[in-house]
């Protein structure tokens, strides 16, 4: 086997470890001559400005960053995100894991779009290269390219390393799942201005806390920016991955729900962050899929989960909630007046016979509201039940309090909302962090306000145009707000 480029970057750490990582390329992985005149192009630009005193090498090297990353593009990534989308790698990695786990434990794999990669623990009865070896001799139908990279890992980046593993095995089941199903169509909402509000650029590291589609984050990393995408929802990450796939290398996708951003993005090693994006509620995939239970319009399971492993479904509410429980959520989250007739009905159907679909619930609203104008009479109940069910408000005070904290000085927090309950604890946040004072009544002078911590950056909420509206009346309670660390 040659010296190649993977394996140089091969680096043994310590402790002198029985958890190895160990990946392999590829055959069309970039070619080692090209890997240098890369690297001899970079050095020779560094070194001439080093010696001219000449600053913003960064700048300079960028027109070798990005032929650097083309070549990737064009010889890995995309033949590679061809094959695993008509299944072929995913096939070949069990088979693999299988194989591997004989001798050996396999903690874990992954194939990535442009590499597959095992955790393995060795006993001391084989070498990493050879388990390598035999893992490459024992996939025939796969055009590996005689480059192996091992590296020995400690525990706790062994650990990491597994968690992360399972949801991106997770997401890969679901991602071909997804890719069976109709392609994901979400319109961004305010894209251009809420992006624009981030100032996204080159060196900017930036938090889109609701992926969803993508729109947004496509737009920051058109501009250069990092961008860590978070989302609740297995289908919006994975369909996210595969729009994104050409900007790979600055995009991490990870699983959860932005309420533990702080903490997310802490795991990862990131503590502060250039700017955050929120685009609250869900994606029209989300409302258009039957499947997932959210329209009353599409007969389908009463679900309303936006991330599957959420403990209580809409049926679990409606079906065991207590009658006062079902109507506060009515009244609190839709602002439904008939909320109590409602909720009586509800749990008169339910003695009968379980709800179970999105259209019983619907006709048994429509039983006690009779249908006033456009609206379906089951439209705020709908959307009450989807509330509670994700804990979208409390959800959004924890992304709220914490948020600030995630941000460098200077640092943009954007937030777009669809409903005026949301729309207000933002604007009832952003008024209490920008104030310089308080004052009250009672007191001989206003007060220094102890939470003052940004300015706003618009005075008032900026809502889409004609043409957005036109284009797309889903948009059309949209609120953006944003405000500036200090
Ligand atoms: C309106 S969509 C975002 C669309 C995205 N900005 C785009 O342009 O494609 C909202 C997304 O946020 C996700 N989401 C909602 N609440 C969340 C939460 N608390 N934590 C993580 N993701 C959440 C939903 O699953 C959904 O995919």
């Amino acid at each position: 086997m040659s010296t190649t480029y993977p394996q140089k970057r091969a680096m043994a750490r310590q402790p002198e470890g029985t958890c190895y990582r160990v990946l392999m390329w590829e055959a069309c992985a970039v070619d080692e001559q090209h890997m240098q005149a890369w690297k001899d192009g970079r050095t020779r630009i560094l070194a001439a400005m080093r010696d001219a005193g000449i600053k913003g090498a960064r700048g300079k090297l960028s027109i070798f960053e990005k032929e650097l990353k083309t070549l990737i593009f064009n010889n890995i990534e995309k033949p590679l995100t061809k094959a695993v989308r008509a299944g072929f790698s995913f096939a070949r990695a069990d088979a693999l894991a299988e194989a591997l786990s004989t001798d050996n434990a396999v903690l874990a794999y992954r194939l990535g779009t442009a590499a597959a990669e095992v955790l393995v623990h060795l006993d001391g009865s084989e070498s990493p290269e050879s388990m390598a070896e035999r893992w490459q001799a024992n996939t025939t139908g796969m055009e590996w390219e005689a480059q192996i990279l091992v590296e020995a890992l400690n525990l706790r980046e062994a650990a990491l390393w597994q968690e992360e593993s399972s949801s991106a095995e997770q997401e890969a089941t679901e991602a071909s799942a997804a890719a069976s199903d109709a392609e994901f169509h979400h319109v961004t909402v305010l894209a251009a201005e809420a992006v624009q509000a981030l100032q996204p650029g080159e060196g900017k590291v930036l938090v889109d806390a609701t992926l969803g589609g993508g729109g947004h984050t496509e737009r920051m990393l058109q501009a250069g920016a990092e961008v860590w995408g978070i989302d609740q929802d297995p289908v919006a990450r994975a369909a996210s991955a595969k729009r994104l796939a050409p900007y790979a290398e600055r995009l991490h996708i990870v699983a959860g729900n932005f309420r533990n951003a702080v903490q997310i993005l802490r795991q990862h090693g990131v503590e502060q962050v250039d700017g955050i994006l929120a685009d609250i509620g869900i994606s029209s995939p989300q409302v258009d899929c039957a499947e997932r239970g959210f329209s009353f319009l599409n007969e389908g399971p009463l679900d309303m989960r936006m991330n599957p492993a959420t403990a209580k479904s809409a049926a679990d509410i409606v079906n065991h909630a207590a009658e006062s429980e079902i109507a506060d959520i009515l009244w609190q989250y839709g602002e439904e007046r008939a909320s109590r007739a409602i909720a009586r009905r509800i749990v008169q159907e339910r003695a009968k016979a379980p709800i179970t679909t999105t259209t019983q619930l619907a006709d048994i609203i429509a039983g006690v509201l009779p249908r006033k104008g456009k609206q379906h009479p089951a439209t705020r109940s709908f959307q009450a039940l989807r509330i509670a069910v994700n804990d979208e408000l409390g959800a959004l005070e924890e992304l709220l309090r914490t948020g600030l904290s995630l941000l460098k000085s200077g640092g943009r927090f954007a937030i777009i909302t669809f409903h005026s309950l949301e729309d207000r604890a933002v604007k009832r946040y952003f008024e209490l962090v920008t104030k310089a004072e308080i004052d009250r009544p009672e007191w001989p002078a206003p007060r220094p306000n102890p939470e003052y911590a940004a300015k706003a950056v618009y005075r008032k909420p900026v809502i889409p145009g004609d043409e957005e509206l036109a284009a797309n009346p889903r948009s059309r309670s949209a609120k953006l707000r944003v405000i500036e660390k200090l």
